[in-house]
């Protein structure tokens, strides 16, 4: 009997996919077809895979041409499946031609023709969410390139003031997009919008867009108040559009697994979480904090923000913070305590200072421990006392990480669902943080 095996994603299952499977499976007389796990596919730079695991075996399985359908997991798994199924001859399409020689060690190795003219990607594409930037950051490119490697999305262009045109220059130029002249004209022609703008005018801009039923990823610090952040969220949920708070550390795959992992009990109950990120911004200090609308509170203070409400909730008792001012009275330096029924959240952030930017959650049993810079999760460790129970682990963390939180964006919209990632009730409590701040409520100097 001779054994094939054949692997992919099987995304919106089409007629290429069918072929690639007809001859795959004339190849011998039993058919193994591996199907990618989403982590894989994340972890391999493959984002926004629209169908579930479970959709993509099943369409797989409707074929009727797989004899067994198995879950393709970590790099180097097709070797040991080989071995596994006592596989005779592995086979994928030509436009793998020459990347899988490496397994003629240990059974033949076939190209079949691809299917011209179709691919998931191509489906994909078909729906492009037309996207426009508002305002000109410097987020905003960033952003911009790293929206390149999620299929679906397509940049329109960029709005921004009179007073800083020159900043959307660049940026279009940068990205050879459109430069609106007002922003209705932006609206007209997008179906969402990326709002990059100093966060003292995110209210207005995203007021605007979601009147005009556009979906809305807005940059941290998304918002300045409690009253403003309900009532926008509101409004999306009315005009039944998407408000979405961008913060990448909440989309990061390692961030997400820590979280998953300290709630599980896994280093018992948890009784602290330290979060420090803190930078030295020198000349670049007075700018950051125009854009920021403020200083290290407002630039960095939702990052600590959002590990505390990830692992000790949104029902804190009272917060105290600590600053250091300069001379334009920004704070330069922050140090801030949330206070919870059981357990303690403290954060270090500053524009002007620089310290361990890592992250530990304390709990009964042992603690986590993510390594600078923790909002960057790629890798952290589980400790214990006894030093045998350590545990390290790995997850990819490509280019700047905004990619992950733009095909968080896309699957929500595609999904008519909220994003269980960072919620809008945990949204709302940090701007009841900021907000509290700026109100200079139980803010002490040092
Ligand atoms: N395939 C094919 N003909 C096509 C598309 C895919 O023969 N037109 C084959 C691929 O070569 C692979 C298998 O189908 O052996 C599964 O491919 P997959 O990557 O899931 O499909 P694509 O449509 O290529 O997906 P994407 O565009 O996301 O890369």
């Amino acid at each position: 009997m001779t054994r094939v095996i054949t692997y992919g994603t099987y995304d919106l299952f089409h007629q290429g996919h069918y072929n690639l499977l007809k001859h795959a499976k004339a190849l011998g007389d039993y058919l193994i077809v591996g199907v990618t796990s989403d982590t894989f596919d994340k972890g391999r730079g493959k984002l926004n895979v629209h169908d579930s695991l479970m959709t993509r075996i099943e369409n797989v399985r409707k074929t009727g041409l797989a004899d067994q359908i198995i879950v393709e997991e970590y790099f180097g798994q097709k070797i040991d499946d080989i071995h596994r199924y006592d596989v005779d001859i592995f086979t994928v399409g030509s436009d793998w031609k020459g990347h899988f020689d490496y397994l003629q060690e240990f059974c033949k190795v076939v190209y079949l023709p691809r299917t011209k003219g179709i691919s998931s990607t191509e489906i994909r594409n078909r729906h492009m969410l037309r996207m426009g930037i508002i305002g000109a950051e410097g987020i905003a490119l960033r952003f911009a390139e790293e929206a390149r490697f999620v299929s679906g999305l397509e940049l329109a262009g960029i709005y921004e003031t009179d007073a800083r045109k020159d900043q959307e220059h660049y940026i279009a130029g940068m990205l050879q997009v459109r430069e609106y002249e007002g922003l209705d004209a932006l609206l007209q022609d997008v179906d969402a919008v990326y709002v990059a703008a100093p966060p003292i005018h995110h209210a207005a801009y995203i007021r605007q867009a979601l009147e005009q039923k556009k979906h809305v990823l807005v940059e941290y610090p998304a918002f300045f108040t409690v009253r403003e952040a309900e009532e926008l969220y509101a409004l999306a949920k009315e005009k039944q559009v998407l408000l979405f708070h961008g913060l990448k550390t909440a989309y990061c795959p390692a961030f997400q697994r820590l979280v998953s992992m300290a709630k599980s009990g896994m280093i018992g109950n948890i009784l602290s979480v330290d979060a420090n990120f803190t930078r030295v911004l020198g000349n670049q200090l007075q700018e950051r904090c125009r854009e920021a609308s403020g200083g290290s509170m407002m630039a960095l203070g939702e990052y600590p923000l959002l590990a505390f409400f990830k692992l000790l909730g949104l029902d804190f008792r009272k917060i105290a913070f600590f600053s250091r001012t300069n001379a334009e009275k920004k704070d330069i330096y922050t140090r801030f305590f949330v206070q919870y029924g059981n357990a303690i959240g403290s954060a270090g952030i500053g524009l002007d200072a620089k310290s361990e930017g890592n992250l530990v959650v304390t709990g009964t049993r042992g603690y986590i421990y993510v390594p600078a810079p923790w909002w960057k999760t790629e890798y952290f460790e589980v400790r214990y006392e006894d030093l045998n129970q350590n545990r390290k682990y790995f997850y990819k963390f490509q280019g700047e990480g905004l990619r992950y939180e733009i095909a968080e964006f896309l699957h929500c919209i595609r999904s008519h669902k909220p994003s269980a990632m960072l919620t809008a009730e945990e949204s709302v409590q940090m701007a009841r943080v900021l907000e509290q701040y700026r109100r200079q409520d139980n803010v002490e100097s040092i």
